[in-house]
């Protein structure tokens, strides 16, 4: 059972600041849920960039270790294969050697690798219940190949080489694109999870250290992701630094000087009290999807489409109905541009 007692992992906020992994208590629960029963279909965990995906999936690994369910959790971005994977020796063992048969780019080869492992051993895993994580699987796959690579995962758990096993496979995106991919097949369960809640980000405000601005408005900007009170809290809390940041990072002042010719500014003006409008210009909508800048929400009524709440509805803080800005900042950077467009 996770109760708020549950060990925690330990995660570098910033150079010198360690935090402890806060709040989250009702995703473990269910990703736990889950992973005690085996789940027919992969499970695609997709949310804004920087909600804390990653570092929910590296809580549950602890979760699952000390529950004594073995997991295989494979990070696509990172270029040690040590560091790479997690697994029980024997697992990871097997990870390694196939891997190390295969050319080219250590996460791509990763991703296949867990399935085709576990397909291989099997019945040689102690655990009655196996979950394998794949962390941004199709950033390593390629889009291209993100169907296929959800079918392989599929076949896993619809013909397994031994029956008695209960398997979860988990895989993560913050991309729109790969999300409609995944969705256009059915060969998976898509499930959201949002950025922290009101009172989850504020449990991890307050472990950073004074001076800082109120609460309130740490909350009014990041909106609840973590990547970005990050980004914030790095710049000496300098709201206008931090804007700049996205704005330019991101090339923004092109990207929407673009939008802003092909599609006009009414709409996306409208958009900024109300982002379900922008739904208006389908082609408008794709573009800033593609740009990371909105995300779509699931029916907030389906709530097995849910890890953990969905965000109420929120029209200052850029979420709406069945569309949101990734974040009050992001919404804000735009909100920014076109005020300077004339
Ligand atoms: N529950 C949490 N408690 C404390 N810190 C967190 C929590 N969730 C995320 N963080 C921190 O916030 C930052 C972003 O989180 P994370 O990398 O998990 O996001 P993500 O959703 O995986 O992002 P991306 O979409 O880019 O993969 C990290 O520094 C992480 O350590
Ligand atoms: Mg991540």
């Amino acid at each position: 059972m996770v109760s708020a007692e549950f060990k925690r992992i330990k995660l570098i906020f910033a150079p010198r600041t360690v935090v402890t992994f806060s709040n989250r208590i009702e995703e473990l629960k269910k990703l736990l849920n889950l992973a005690r029963r085996g789940h027919a279909f992969p499970v695609v965990v997709f949310g804004p960039e920087g909600c804390g995906k990653t570092a929910l999936l590296k809580q549950l690994v602890l979760l699952l270790k000390e529950e004594g369910i073995e997991v295989v959790y494979v990070d696509t971005l990172e270029e040690n294969i040590d560091r790479a994977i997690l697994a029980s020796p024997e697992l990871k063992e097997a990870l390694v050697s196939l891997s190390e048969a295969v050319m080219g780019p250590l996460g791509k080869t990763l991703a296949y690798a867990a399935i085709a492992v576990v397909s291989k051993i099997l019945s040689k895993v102690k655990s009655e219940n196996l979950v394998i994580i794949v962390d941004e699987v199709f950033q390593a796959v390629g889009l291209d190949n993100a169907a296929i690579y959800i079918k392989k995962a599929l076949n896993l758990l619809e013909y397994p080489p031994d029956l008695r096993k209960r398997i979860l496979i988990i895989l993560t995106t913050s991309e729109g694109i790969s999300r409609k991919e995944v969705a256009r097949h059915g060969w998976a369960d898509i499930k959201e999870i949002w950025n922290l809640s009101f009172t989850g980000l504020k449990e991890l405000y307050d472990q950073l250290p004074e001076p800082k601005p109120d609460y309130s408005q740490v909350w009014r900007i990041t909106g609840g992701n973590p990547r970005i009170l990050k980004q914030y809290y790095i710049r000496d809390w300098s709201v206008e630094n931090l804007i700049k940041w996205l704005i330019v990072e991101r090339g923004l002042e092109t990207e929407i000087a673009k939008i802003v010719k092909e599609h006009g500014k009414t709409l996306l003006i409208e958009g900024l009290e109300d982002p379900d409008l922008l739904l208006n210009d389908y082609q408008l909508y794709l573009k800033l999807e593609k740009l990371n800048l909105i995300v779509d929400l699931h029916d907030r009524s389906y709530s097995e489409g849910w890890i953990g709440a969905p965000p109420p509805k929120n029209p200052e803080l850029g979420v709406g109905n069945k569309i949101a800005w990734q974040t009050p900042l992001h919404k804000e950077a735009v909100q920014k541009i076109i005020q300077q467009i004339a």
